[in-house]
Protein backbone atom coordinates (compact mmCIF):
# COMPACT_ATOMS: atom_id res chain seq x y z
CA UNK A 1 0.00 0.00 0.00
CA UNK A 2 2.99 2.39 0.23
CA UNK A 3 4.61 2.90 -3.07
CA UNK A 4 7.65 4.20 -4.33
CA UNK A 5 7.60 7.75 -3.41
CA UNK A 6 7.03 6.73 0.06
CA UNK A 7 10.02 4.46 -0.48
CA UNK A 8 11.79 8.01 -1.42
CA UNK A 9 10.29 9.68 1.40
CA UNK A 10 12.06 7.01 3.85
CA UNK A 11 15.14 7.70 1.94
CA UNK A 12 14.90 11.43 2.35
CA UNK A 13 14.46 11.52 6.24
CA UNK A 14 16.89 8.71 6.26
CA UNK A 15 19.69 10.61 4.45
CA UNK A 16 18.69 14.06 6.62
CA UNK A 17 19.46 12.58 9.21
CA UNK A 18 22.69 11.42 8.82
CA UNK A 19 23.59 15.31 7.89
CA UNK A 20 21.29 17.02 10.51
CA UNK A 21 23.46 19.09 12.79
CA UNK A 22 22.32 19.32 16.65
CA UNK A 23 20.61 22.52 17.10
CA UNK A 24 19.44 23.50 20.18
CA UNK A 25 15.88 23.27 21.61
CA UNK A 26 14.22 24.20 24.51
CA UNK A 27 13.23 21.51 26.83
CA UNK A 28 9.82 19.45 26.01
CA UNK A 29 9.94 17.49 29.08
CA UNK A 30 8.70 18.52 32.53
CA UNK A 31 11.89 19.50 34.72
CA UNK A 32 10.95 18.12 38.11
CA UNK A 33 9.65 15.16 36.66
CA UNK A 34 13.03 13.67 35.17
CA UNK A 35 14.48 13.02 39.10
CA UNK A 36 11.64 10.84 39.58
CA UNK A 37 13.11 7.25 37.52
CA UNK A 38 16.47 7.44 39.66
CA UNK A 39 14.62 7.02 42.87
CA UNK A 40 12.29 4.14 41.23
CA UNK A 41 13.15 0.63 41.64
CA UNK A 42 15.94 -1.14 39.83
CA UNK A 43 14.77 -1.59 36.31
CA UNK A 44 16.89 -4.03 33.91
CA UNK A 45 18.45 -3.52 30.30
CA UNK A 46 16.11 -3.64 28.25
CA UNK A 47 14.32 -1.35 25.22
CA UNK A 48 11.13 -1.75 26.06
CA UNK A 49 11.69 -0.11 29.65
CA UNK A 50 13.54 2.67 28.08
CA UNK A 51 10.89 3.50 25.57
CA UNK A 52 8.55 3.18 28.19
CA UNK A 53 10.25 5.55 30.62
CA UNK A 54 10.20 8.34 27.19
CA UNK A 55 6.61 7.60 26.38
CA UNK A 56 6.51 8.53 30.42
CA UNK A 57 7.51 11.79 30.12
CA UNK A 58 5.45 13.19 27.72
CA UNK A 59 2.66 11.88 28.43
CA UNK A 60 -0.25 14.55 30.06
CA UNK A 61 -1.03 15.15 32.99
CA UNK A 62 -5.20 13.27 31.77
CA UNK A 63 -3.09 10.16 30.65
CA UNK A 64 -0.54 10.04 33.15
CA UNK A 65 -3.38 9.71 36.24
CA UNK A 66 -5.25 7.20 33.62
CA UNK A 67 -2.13 5.19 33.10
CA UNK A 68 -1.40 5.08 36.62
CA UNK A 69 -4.89 3.95 38.00
CA UNK A 70 -5.07 1.22 35.63
CA UNK A 71 -1.68 -0.20 35.84
CA UNK A 72 -0.34 1.52 39.13
CA UNK A 73 2.69 4.08 40.41
CA UNK A 74 4.75 2.01 38.19
CA UNK A 75 3.46 3.08 35.19
CA UNK A 76 4.44 2.23 31.89
CA UNK A 77 7.70 1.22 32.55
CA UNK A 78 6.49 -1.23 34.95
CA UNK A 79 4.16 -3.27 32.37
CA UNK A 80 6.70 -2.66 29.50
CA UNK A 81 8.11 -6.21 29.82
CA UNK A 82 5.03 -8.35 30.65
CA UNK A 83 4.06 -9.51 27.37
CA UNK A 84 7.63 -11.56 26.86
CA UNK A 85 7.47 -12.39 30.54
CA UNK A 86 4.11 -14.40 29.60
CA UNK A 87 5.63 -16.09 26.57
CA UNK A 88 5.98 -19.21 28.86
CA UNK A 89 2.27 -19.44 30.07
CA UNK A 90 0.30 -21.72 28.32
CA UNK A 91 -3.14 -19.64 28.48
CA UNK A 92 -1.02 -16.79 26.48
CA UNK A 93 0.58 -19.36 23.44
CA UNK A 94 -2.13 -17.29 21.20
CA UNK A 95 0.00 -13.77 22.22
CA UNK A 96 3.08 -15.23 20.45
CA UNK A 97 2.84 -14.02 17.21
CA UNK A 98 1.47 -10.86 18.03
CA UNK A 99 5.10 -9.80 18.59
CA UNK A 100 6.02 -9.37 15.04
CA UNK A 101 5.30 -9.68 11.49
CA UNK A 102 6.86 -11.66 8.42
CA UNK A 103 6.94 -9.18 5.78
CA UNK A 104 8.19 -9.77 2.39
CA UNK A 105 11.83 -9.17 2.01
CA UNK A 106 15.17 -10.38 -0.43
CA UNK A 107 17.40 -6.86 0.95
CA UNK A 108 18.93 -4.93 -0.31
CA UNK A 109 16.89 -5.22 -3.47
CA UNK A 110 13.21 -5.48 -2.11
CA UNK A 111 11.80 -5.05 1.08
CA UNK A 112 8.01 -4.48 1.19
CA UNK A 113 5.05 -4.74 4.04
CA UNK A 114 1.19 -5.00 2.95
CA UNK A 115 -1.53 -5.44 5.49
CA UNK A 116 -3.60 -7.56 3.97
CA UNK A 117 -0.79 -10.38 2.56
CA UNK A 118 1.59 -10.10 5.54
CA UNK A 119 -1.31 -10.08 8.62
CA UNK A 120 -4.49 -12.14 7.58
CA UNK A 121 -6.89 -11.63 10.16
CA UNK A 122 -4.41 -8.83 11.82
CA UNK A 123 -2.74 -11.95 13.65
CA UNK A 124 0.34 -9.74 13.77
CA UNK A 125 2.40 -6.76 15.55
CA UNK A 126 0.45 -4.19 13.69
CA UNK A 127 -3.14 -5.98 13.66
CA UNK A 128 -2.39 -5.86 17.94
CA UNK A 129 -1.49 -2.36 17.70
CA UNK A 130 -5.06 -1.53 16.34
CA UNK A 131 -6.79 -4.31 18.62
CA UNK A 132 -5.24 -2.95 21.94
CA UNK A 133 -5.64 0.69 21.03
CA UNK A 134 -9.41 -0.11 20.13
CA UNK A 135 -9.62 -1.85 23.40
CA UNK A 136 -8.64 0.97 25.57
CA UNK A 137 -10.97 3.41 23.72
CA UNK A 138 -14.13 4.71 25.68
CA UNK A 139 -16.53 3.16 23.22
CA UNK A 140 -14.84 -0.03 23.51
CA UNK A 141 -16.74 -0.63 27.27
CA UNK A 142 -13.71 -2.65 27.93
CA UNK A 143 -13.52 -4.31 31.69
CA UNK A 144 -10.84 -2.98 33.82
CA UNK A 145 -9.34 -5.96 33.37
CA UNK A 146 -9.22 -6.18 29.81
CA UNK A 147 -8.00 -2.58 29.13
CA UNK A 148 -4.67 -3.14 31.75
CA UNK A 149 -3.93 -6.18 29.25
CA UNK A 150 -4.50 -3.96 26.60
CA UNK A 151 -2.32 -1.46 28.09
CA UNK A 152 0.68 -3.93 28.78
CA UNK A 153 0.39 -4.95 25.06
CA UNK A 154 -0.01 -2.00 23.49
CA UNK A 155 2.72 -0.66 25.58
CA UNK A 156 5.19 -3.52 24.75
CA UNK A 157 4.10 -3.93 20.80
CA UNK A 158 4.77 -0.43 19.85
CA UNK A 159 8.21 -0.50 20.56
CA UNK A 160 8.35 -4.10 18.82
CA UNK A 161 7.08 -2.62 15.93
CA UNK A 162 10.16 -0.20 15.88
CA UNK A 163 12.93 -3.30 16.43
CA UNK A 164 13.63 -4.22 12.23
CA UNK A 165 14.24 -7.44 12.89
CA UNK A 166 10.52 -7.82 14.22
CA UNK A 167 9.39 -6.21 10.85
CA UNK A 168 11.46 -9.27 8.52
CA UNK A 169 10.64 -12.14 5.94
CA UNK A 170 13.18 -14.25 6.42
CA UNK A 171 15.32 -16.46 8.61
CA UNK A 172 12.21 -15.73 11.20
CA UNK A 173 13.38 -12.35 11.78
CA UNK A 174 16.80 -13.18 11.88
CA UNK A 175 16.81 -15.49 14.57
CA UNK A 176 17.73 -18.16 12.20
CA UNK A 177 20.79 -15.97 10.91
CA UNK A 178 23.80 -17.31 12.64
CA UNK A 179 26.63 -14.54 13.66
CA UNK A 180 29.42 -14.31 16.30
CA UNK A 181 28.75 -10.98 18.15
CA UNK A 182 32.37 -10.01 19.26
CA UNK A 183 33.07 -14.24 20.36
CA UNK A 184 29.78 -14.82 21.61
CA UNK A 185 27.51 -17.35 18.59
CA UNK A 186 23.94 -15.71 18.56
CA UNK A 187 21.77 -14.34 15.80
CA UNK A 188 20.64 -11.02 13.85
CA UNK A 189 17.42 -10.98 15.90
CA UNK A 190 19.33 -11.24 19.59
CA UNK A 191 21.63 -8.61 18.07
CA UNK A 192 18.77 -5.91 17.52
CA UNK A 193 17.00 -6.80 20.44
CA UNK A 194 19.94 -6.49 22.95
CA UNK A 195 23.69 -6.86 21.96
CA UNK A 196 23.89 -3.31 20.14
CA UNK A 197 21.90 -1.33 22.86
CA UNK A 198 23.58 -3.39 25.81
CA UNK A 199 27.29 -2.18 24.53
CA UNK A 200 25.57 1.27 23.68
CA UNK A 201 25.15 1.00 27.80
CA UNK A 202 28.37 -0.04 29.26
CA UNK A 203 29.87 2.78 26.34
CA UNK A 204 28.25 5.79 28.35
CA UNK A 205 28.49 4.81 31.83
CA UNK A 206 27.00 1.01 32.01
CA UNK A 207 23.30 1.80 33.43
CA UNK A 208 19.73 2.04 31.48
CA UNK A 209 19.92 5.96 33.06
CA UNK A 210 22.35 6.97 31.14
CA UNK A 211 20.90 5.73 27.75
CA UNK A 212 17.09 6.83 28.67
CA UNK A 213 19.47 10.63 29.92
CA UNK A 214 21.21 10.66 26.12
CA UNK A 215 17.69 9.41 24.17
CA UNK A 216 15.84 12.60 26.05
CA UNK A 217 18.74 14.70 25.41
CA UNK A 218 18.58 13.98 21.52
CA UNK A 219 15.12 13.95 21.23
CA UNK A 220 15.24 17.51 22.22
CA UNK A 221 18.21 18.81 20.27
CA UNK A 222 19.24 16.90 17.38
CA UNK A 223 16.23 15.00 16.30
CA UNK A 224 13.88 17.61 17.57
CA UNK A 225 13.09 19.15 14.27
CA UNK A 226 11.85 15.45 13.25
CA UNK A 227 9.74 14.81 15.75
CA UNK A 228 6.57 16.10 14.18
CA UNK A 229 7.43 13.64 11.04
CA UNK A 230 7.44 10.40 13.82
CA UNK A 231 4.30 11.73 14.67
CA UNK A 232 2.53 12.33 11.56
CA UNK A 233 0.09 9.18 9.73
CA UNK A 234 -0.74 9.92 6.37
CA UNK A 235 -4.57 9.20 5.62
CA UNK A 236 -4.90 4.79 5.68
CA UNK A 237 -8.04 5.28 3.20
CA UNK A 238 -8.15 1.50 1.69
CA UNK A 239 -6.95 -0.48 4.56
CA UNK A 240 -10.01 -1.13 5.54
CA UNK A 241 -9.42 -0.70 9.31
CA UNK A 242 -10.96 2.39 11.18
CA UNK A 243 -9.00 5.60 11.84
CA UNK A 244 -10.20 4.78 15.46
CA UNK A 245 -7.12 7.05 17.11
CA UNK A 246 -5.30 8.59 14.33
CA UNK A 247 -2.10 8.88 15.83
CA UNK A 248 -2.27 4.71 16.19
CA UNK A 249 -0.39 4.33 12.72
CA UNK A 250 1.40 0.99 12.88
CA UNK A 251 1.17 0.45 9.11
CA UNK A 252 3.17 3.22 7.97
CA UNK A 253 5.65 2.38 11.10
CA UNK A 254 5.85 -1.29 9.85
CA UNK A 255 6.77 -0.14 6.55
CA UNK A 256 9.50 2.23 8.45
CA UNK A 257 10.64 -0.34 10.48
CA UNK A 258 10.71 -2.50 7.26
CA UNK A 259 12.42 -0.33 5.16
CA UNK A 260 15.60 -0.49 6.97
CA UNK A 261 16.32 -3.47 5.81
CA UNK A 262 16.84 -2.23 2.06
CA UNK A 263 17.23 1.38 2.83
CA UNK A 264 19.70 1.42 5.38
CA UNK A 265 22.83 -0.39 3.93
CA UNK A 266 24.41 -0.59 7.44
CA UNK A 267 21.82 -3.44 8.77
CA UNK A 268 22.46 -6.32 5.98
CA UNK A 269 25.48 -4.93 3.88
CA UNK A 270 28.10 -7.65 3.84
CA UNK A 271 27.00 -9.11 6.44
CA UNK A 272 27.19 -13.40 5.75
CA UNK A 273 26.05 -16.14 8.29
CA UNK A 274 28.46 -16.76 10.58
CA UNK A 275 30.39 -13.75 10.20
CA UNK A 276 31.90 -11.81 12.98
CA UNK A 277 30.20 -8.80 13.97
CA UNK A 278 31.48 -6.27 16.33
CA UNK A 279 32.85 -2.14 16.30
CA UNK A 280 32.23 -1.67 12.98
CA UNK A 281 28.93 -2.80 13.33
CA UNK A 282 28.23 -1.17 16.51
CA UNK A 283 28.80 2.42 15.86
CA UNK A 284 27.30 1.83 12.04
CA UNK A 285 23.71 1.03 13.77
CA UNK A 286 23.37 1.82 17.16
CA UNK A 287 21.23 5.36 16.20
CA UNK A 288 19.21 3.29 14.84
CA UNK A 289 18.43 1.31 17.72
CA UNK A 290 18.23 4.55 19.99
CA UNK A 291 16.18 6.53 17.33
CA UNK A 292 14.08 3.20 17.03
CA UNK A 293 13.28 3.37 20.72
CA UNK A 294 12.93 6.88 20.89
CA UNK A 295 10.05 6.99 18.59
CA UNK A 296 8.54 4.31 19.98
CA UNK A 297 8.59 6.60 23.13
CA UNK A 298 7.17 9.06 21.50
CA UNK A 299 4.52 7.18 19.38
CA UNK A 300 3.17 5.22 22.33
CA UNK A 301 2.44 8.28 24.51
CA UNK A 302 0.44 10.29 21.25
CA UNK A 303 -1.95 7.34 21.50
CA UNK A 304 -2.45 7.23 25.32
CA UNK A 305 -2.30 11.18 25.16
CA UNK A 306 -5.07 11.03 22.52
CA UNK A 307 -7.46 8.49 24.26
CA UNK A 308 -7.05 9.65 27.84
CA UNK A 309 -8.24 13.32 27.49
C1 LIG B 1 5.42 15.33 23.76
O1 LIG B 1 6.39 15.53 22.77
C2 LIG B 1 6.00 16.38 21.71
C3 LIG B 1 7.11 16.39 20.71
O2 LIG B 1 8.35 16.61 21.32
C4 LIG B 1 5.66 17.75 22.24
O3 LIG B 1 5.21 18.58 21.21
C5 LIG B 1 4.59 17.62 23.30
O4 LIG B 1 4.35 18.86 23.88
C6 LIG B 1 5.00 16.64 24.37
N1 LIG B 1 3.89 16.47 25.29
C7 LIG B 1 4.04 16.41 26.60
C8 LIG B 1 2.80 16.25 27.39
O5 LIG B 1 5.13 16.44 27.15
C1 LIG C 1 -7.16 -8.81 20.24
O1 LIG C 1 -7.27 -8.86 21.64
C2 LIG C 1 -7.91 -9.99 22.18
C3 LIG C 1 -7.89 -9.85 23.70
O2 LIG C 1 -6.58 -9.83 24.18
C4 LIG C 1 -7.23 -11.27 21.73
O3 LIG C 1 -7.97 -12.39 22.16
C5 LIG C 1 -7.08 -11.29 20.22
O4 LIG C 1 -6.33 -12.43 19.83
C6 LIG C 1 -6.39 -10.04 19.77
N1 LIG C 1 -6.22 -10.05 18.32
C7 LIG C 1 -5.20 -9.47 17.72
C8 LIG C 1 -5.15 -9.61 16.24
O5 LIG C 1 -4.34 -8.83 18.31
C1 LIG D 1 -20.31 0.87 24.18
O1 LIG D 1 -21.48 1.33 24.85
C2 LIG D 1 -22.21 2.32 24.12
C3 LIG D 1 -23.30 2.85 25.03
O2 LIG D 1 -23.96 1.80 25.66
C4 LIG D 1 -22.73 1.68 22.81
O3 LIG D 1 -23.41 2.66 22.05
C5 LIG D 1 -21.52 1.16 22.01
O4 LIG D 1 -22.00 0.49 20.84
C6 LIG D 1 -20.69 0.21 22.85
N1 LIG D 1 -19.51 -0.15 22.10
C7 LIG D 1 -19.13 -1.40 21.89
C8 LIG D 1 -17.90 -1.61 21.07
O5 LIG D 1 -19.76 -2.35 22.36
Amino acid sequence: MFGNSMKVLFALLASCLLFAAPILAESKFPTGRRHHFSEDRLWGFDGHEISAWIATFNLTAAATQAVETLVGPGGLPSIATWADNIKGDSKYKWASELHYVTTLDNPPTSCSFQMSRDCPRKNCVVGAVYNYTEQLTEDYNGSTKTRQEALKFLTHFVQDLHNPMHVYGKDRGGNDFPVYWYSTKTNMHSIWDSRILVRHMDDIGGDAESYLSLALHRIETEWSHEIANWLYCPRRDGSGVPLLVPTACPEFWASQANSAHCDLPDVWGGVKPNDKLGDDYYFDNRDTVMRGIAMAGLRLAAILNEIFV
